[in-house]
């Protein structure tokens, strides 16, 4: 039997179910893959509550990461074994204990990489890889601001600039969430719900700063984007706080500012051969030593709803992997 979480209806992440189900047959060119961690990400929550850009008619399964071992490979597959540990980036339907999925789709972890860790950095590293290299370059010694900096994308944006050559400030909520960031690499912090962020990051920044990478919104944005300074780059990747923000274009004039919207998932869809490049080279720097994913909270797969909560609450530090348990069938 395969156990998956399951939004029923667009809701609230609390009537999220867990069901049991018959295993599927397996086509020619997939490989089942028994999942040993899938990573949770703000994305999920906004596919359950039917209020992202693509809208996803229930019932379906979230998740759109994950690590796991290969436990069966169809007939024309070549070059994927059983055993073989694989992560996959599949956009919905990793939080189940089993997946089925192209085998092109899949790609080896490296030697050395923990499970946890490789299921829980796809999506927040290749944003903060595909933002910093792709849609701006980050140059060394250039000062990046990071919003939100203790969550997915923000830790993983700090340890990218802070690879890239970068100095890092890293603004977040709350003490615990500024300790992450320091951790990760951050050399100054500000407490944006208490300090002024557009002051703070100008001082910290020596009169200004190179880039924002900004996955928060709401009204932090045009603050980082006012603390810009002479061909500065705002970098739009996510609302987590809700509004949408809008911005005085007399801000963008101002210094040669430059707004850089981010479209990481649609641009890794229409472009899988650019987005394999891009996650072999990230998997390269984490392989090199020069990334460094943080370990994620393991959450048993059926706490995915708490989990959910949790984020949509702002209580979760860095990410959390959903680890799902033996099957009731003893399969497992
Ligand atoms: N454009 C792309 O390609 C792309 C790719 C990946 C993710 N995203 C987007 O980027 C955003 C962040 O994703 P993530 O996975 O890094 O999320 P996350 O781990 O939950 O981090 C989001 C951070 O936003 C801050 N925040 C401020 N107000 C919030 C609120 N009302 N509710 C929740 N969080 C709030 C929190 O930090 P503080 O408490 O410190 O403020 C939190 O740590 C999401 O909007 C996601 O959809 C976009």
């Amino acid at each position: 039997m395969v156990r998956r979480v399951v939004c029923q209806q667009w809701a609230e992440p609390e009537l999220l179910e867990v069901v049991e189900e018959e295993r599927r047959p397996l086509g020619a060119d997939q490989v089942r893959v028994a999942v040993e961690a899938a990573g949770v990400n703000f994305v999920d929550a906004l596919f359950v509550a039917g209020t992202y850009q693509i809208k996803v008619p229930p019932p379906f399964t979230p998740g759109s990461e994950l690590a796991g071992t290969v436990t069966e490979v169809g007939t024309d597959v070549h070059g994927i074994a059983v055993g073989d540990r694989v992560i996959s980036s599949l956009g919905l339907g990793a939080w189940s204990d089993e997946v089925i999925i192209p085998a092109a789709g899949s790609t080896p972890v490296p030697e050395g990489l923990g499970t946890a860790v490789a299921a829980a950095l796809v999506q927040s590293y290749c944003t903060a890889w595909f933002t910093l290299t792709r849609r701006t370059r980050v140059e060394p010694g250039e000062v990046v601001l990071v919003l939100g900096a203790a969550g997915g994308v923000g830790l993983a944006a700090i340890d990218v600039a802070r690879a890239l050559g970068a100095t890092v400030i890293a603004a977040a909520s709350t003490p615990a969430k500024l300790a992450d960031a320091t951790r990760q690499g951050a050399t100054a912090t500000i407490a944006y719900t208490d300090e002024d962020l557009k002051t703070r990051a100008r001082e910290l920044g020596g009169g200004g700063v190179d880039v924002v990478v900004d996955p928060v919104g709401g009204p932090h944005t045009e603050a980082a984007l006012r603390a810009l300074r002479q061909g500065g780059r705002l970098a739009v990747i996510g609302f987590a706080a809700g509004p949408i923000p809008t911005l005085p274009a007399n801000q963008v004039l101002l210094n040669n500012r430059t707004v850089v919207g981010v479209d990481w998932g649609a641009w890794a869809m229409q472009h899988p051969d650019e987005q394999r490049a891009l996650l072999d080279e990230v998997l390269a720097e984490v392989v090199a030593g020069r990334l460094h994913p943080p370990e994620p909270q393991r959450r048993p797969l059926d706490e995915a709803g708490t989990v959910l909560r949790e984020l949509l609450d702002r209580k979760v530090r860095g990410k959390v992997v959903l680890v799902p348990g033996p099957a009731s069938d003893g399969s497992r």
